[in-house]
């Protein structure tokens, strides 16, 4: 009873605290209160909303709302407990945001470490600052810059793909239904697992479970403003799945360290090795002397990879299997006769299939919702004249940014690659097809500025390769054919309940 007695009596000191703090800091722009979306309740705000809706449903909001009513204008939201915030919906914007980078400016800040760093940790990548965070970031486009890539596409995919093409064969002859989210998420689980850690890690291996379970319970923090209750609460599961993870992480650069102070390659990796070109634990631990940043940044660059990718092949299928007549796009430009590599996967040399993999991206980027805190201890001015004081978390929603009509026109929520297409007469008469290249701030899906994603390019040749080798050997039907699918809460944006299919052997 006396427990809880004090832990009400907290949570209230906590929650007044905290409305004061955030009544006593006023956003404004030419000196009078931003507006609040329709529905906002006073003392609750915006809060039942974030706390009752699902993630999708959260996401549709505010493309509804940047289409329906404010357009490109800077609105308040307002959730008890929280620090004040704004949504940011217009192009300009976000583009003083993303170039804004660092202590002077925006940054992570508090609110987003506070909810992610049991699983991400304080200073691996995605969540360190400064001088810790500029060296893993060299680290990781000094692993891209060179011949990683290339031998991943050349020698990674094709062998961690066998596994997908017994089973894709097997199907086809038996009839078994195939779950393509399950399959492409244990091709990426395999490639990152190569990429981060230099070893083969399957889907079935106890980190992905503990991972999965940490990472979704990560992204619902973000809607509920009591998570923090509910972790000391209820947190055991969490805390044992976040144990796992760092175990995990632990164990791979003590494997690591050994081999380099024994100079014997077969230490780090054991019978998961894989002994085709570079790993970022081994480039990291050129670079960060301390093994636990090295550890954490691992486990970050996994989870960068990981999900994002097999979200956006398992949404790209979808699309394709409601409008076939885009199937093409990608067969004719990855013949089953050709042997795709690194250098034939160009967007010079593959601008349609390229078209569709950022199309698909557009309505549903794996990383649909942005965040970020004003860290100058002055505040900041946006460019549209919104004043923000320190500490104002600063929202946007790349899933509504795709949405918006104002970016994309009235068919912004139609699937057409052929948006992204340019074609042009050349002297010979010949139409040469280009690629459209969209500036991040109307395209945030990859983000922009300092922090934008490391592995875009991994992630475009790594969708179209998959792609290129899904759709030249086999045919597909979804087993429940029930239009547009939706996706389910988690950190990403994977497909609830899977995309589950029957696969035939194409006739070529
Ligand atoms: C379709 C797939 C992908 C999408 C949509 C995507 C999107 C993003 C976005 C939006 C961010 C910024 C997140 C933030 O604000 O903190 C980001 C950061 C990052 N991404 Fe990706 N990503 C994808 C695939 C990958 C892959 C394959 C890697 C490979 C390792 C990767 C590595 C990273 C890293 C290391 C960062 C942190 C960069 C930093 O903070 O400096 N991503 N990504």
């Amino acid at each position: 009873m006396l427990v809880v007695y004090v832990i009400a009596s907290a949570s209230l000191a906590y929650l007044i605290k905290q409305l004061v703090d955030g009544r006593s800091h006023k956003i404004t722009r030419d000196g009078k209160p931003l507006r609040n979306p329709p529905g906002t309740l006073p003392l609750f705000g915006n809060g039942l909303k974030f706390l009752l809706l699902d993630r999708q449903s959260l996401f549709d909001w505010f493309s509804k709302i940047h289409n329906d009513i404010f357009g490109f204008e800077t609105y308040e939201i307002s959730v008890p407990t929280l620090p004040p915030g704004i949504v940011v919906s217009s192009p300009d914007v976000l583009e003083f945001i993303m170039k804004k980078e660092g202590s002077e400016g925006f940054g992570k800040g508090p609110f987003f470490e506070e909810r992610s760093w049991h699983l991400f940790g304080r200073h691996g990548i995605i969540n360190a600052s400064g001088h810790l965070w500029k060296t893993q970031r060299k680290a990781g486009n000094k692993f891209f810059a060179g011949s990683n890539l290339q031998i991943l596409v050349d020698e990674v995919f094709p062998k961690f793909w066998e596994r997908a093409r017994e089973e894709l064969d097997e199907a086809a002859e038996t009839g078994k239904i195939v779950d393509m989210e399950e399959l492409y998420l244990e091709f990426t689980t395999r490639v990152m697992g190569r990429v981060a850690f230099g070893m083969d890690l399957s889907n079935s291996h106890p980190f992905s479970a503990a991972f999965d379970y940490a990472s979704d319970l990560t992204g619902l923090r973000f809607q509920n403003p009591l998570w923090k209750l509910n972790y000391y609460l209820f947190g055991q599961k969490f805390r044992k799945a976040v144990s796992i993870v760092k175990s995990f992480g632990n164990e791979i650069v003590r494997l690591a360290v050994c081999r380099r102070e024994n100079d014997d390659p077969s230490v780090n990796k054991g019978t998961d090795s894989t002994d085709d070109g570079g790993d970022l634990v081994d480039m990291l631990l050129d670079a960060v002397p301390e093994h636990h940043v090295v550890a954490d940044s691992a486990i970050n660059f996994l989870s960068a990879g990981r999900d994002t990718t097999a979200n956006s092949m398992t949404w790209v299928l979808h699309l394709l299997l409601e409008q076939p007549e885009f199937i093409p796009y990608i067969t004719d430009e990855l013949p089953a006769s050709a042997v795709h590599t690194y250098a034939s996967l160009s967007t010079a040399l593959t601008p349609k299939s390229h078209a569709v993999f950022l199309e698909t991206l557009r309505l549903y980027p794996p990383v649909p919702f942005e965040l970020k805190q004003t860290l100058n201890p002055s505040g900041m001015t946006l460019p549209d004249g919104t004043v923000l004081p320190p500490k104002s978390v600063v929202v946007w929603c790349p899933y509504a940014y795709g949405r918006s009509k104002r970016i994309w026109g009235d068919d912004a929520y139609d699937f057409r690659p052929d948006r992204w297409i340019e074609s042009s007469s050349s002297t010979d008469k010949t139409k040469e097809v280009k690629l459209k290249v969209k500036s991040a701030s109307e395209y945030p899906v990859f983000n922009g500025g300092a922090r934008s994603c490391l592995g875009k390019r991994m992630a475009e040749v790594m969708g179209v390769w998959v792609l290129g080798e899904s759709l030249r050997n086999w045919e597909f039907e979804e087993v429940d054919k029930i239009g547009r699918r939706r996706s389910r809460n988690s950190l990403t944006l994977p497909m609830e309940g899977g995309l589950k299919v029957r696969v035939r052997k194409r006739q070529n």
